[in-house]
């Protein structure tokens, strides 16, 4: 694709080349590194006057650094003359914290997007955030992108039945609905509380998962409290077995060791944040078609309507 440059961040590198693969095409050349004292510095080794970058980068953990590293590409690549820049942001970090539950706490959700602008950004493109009315946080141009698409597919070839698909939240219950009509399958809720951030205790279940294969879906696994949790109420419920589906693997803390000890099957990600867990219980789906394809139809201005639903 001409005009085309698709650079990486540190924070997905092999979700970068993926895409750009896709694409046909290579990783542009990008020098980051970190000064002495810690800050970071990007250099484009090659020109990027006149062109249209695509910078792919994951805020995940280390975050503050995959933010700041973001913005300096940005800045960067506005200060050589790229005629548009493009973030692409596989997992949006900060993401969560997007309304004060509390008085005087911030809404981080929203900074970003601001940060993102003010660095020269054109547009972001985005996957599965934590609650879609963050769309709205956006005043520059932003499309969202769902990983069910890519994760349902590897879902169907299991070719299992009798499937109840579960929110492990009510705020999930939007999602899981539209989960449970690709499977034509059942939908259940966990009704769940979070005594303090971080942790998580199911109050109640609605519906019946005596028997049934339970999938439940969220946007991601951070701790695992969320999943774990509402997975053990379904097997005391009489679940025959359960499988987990989220479209970001975060697993902060003991996240993995709390997923291997639980009676989940097997747990599903997409590789928005790189694996490096190790856990035989974790299975990666890639989303590197599903961005190519975004990026290819932003690129030719052509619709990228099938993209986005087909995803949903
Ligand atoms: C919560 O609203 C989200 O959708 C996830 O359920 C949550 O972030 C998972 O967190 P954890 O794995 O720490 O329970």
């Amino acid at each position: 694709m001409s005009n085309l440059s698709v650079f990486s961040g540190s924070s997905n590198p092999e979700l970068a080349m993926e895409i750009a693969k896709c694409l046909g095409t290579g990783l542009g050349k990008l020098e980051l590194r970190k000064f002495a004292d810690g800050e970071n510095y990007a250099n484009y080794l090659e020109s990027v006057r006149g062109k249209d970058i695509y910078l792919v980068q994951s805020t995940c953990s280390p975050q503050n650094d995959n933010l700041m590293e973001l913005l300096i590409m940005i800045d960067a690549a506005r200060r050589a003359a790229a005629d548009t820049i493009t973030c692409v942001i596989p997992y949006y970090g900060y993401g969560k914290q997007d309304r004060k539950a509390n008085d005087r706490e911030p809404i981080t959700a929203k900074l970003v997007a601001k940060l993102l602008e003010a660095a020269g950004a054109d547009t972001v493109l985005t996957m599965d955030l934590h609650a879609d009315q963050l769309q709205g946080f956006f005043d520059i141009r932003a499309d969202f992108l769902y990983a069910s698409g890519p994760l349902t597919e590897y879902f169907m070839k299991k070719k299992l039945s009798d499937i109840i698909v579960v929110a492990p939240d009510v705020g999930s219950s939007k999602r899981a609905r539209a989960y449970a009509k690709k499977f034509g399958a059942e939908l259940a809720i966990v009704d769940k509380r979070r005594p303090k951030p971080n942790e998580s205790e199911v109050v109640n279940l609605i519906g019946d998962a005596g028997g049934k294969t339970c999938l439940i879906v969220d946007d991601e696994i951070n701790t695992g409290g969320t999943v774990v949790n509402a997975a053990e109420a379904l097997i005391r419920n009489g679940a025959k077995e359960v499988y987990v589906m989220a479209s970001h693997g975060v697993f902060a803390s003991n996240a993995i060791e709390r997923l291997e000890k639980s009676p989940v099957k097997e747990v599903i990600i997409t590789n928005s944040i790189p694996y490096r867990g190790g856990s035989k219980k974790v299975t990666v789906v890639s989303i590197a078609k599903l961005f190519a394809g975004a990026i290819g139809a932003m690129h030719d201005k052509k619709s990228l309507a099938q993209i986005l639903r087909g995803g949903k």
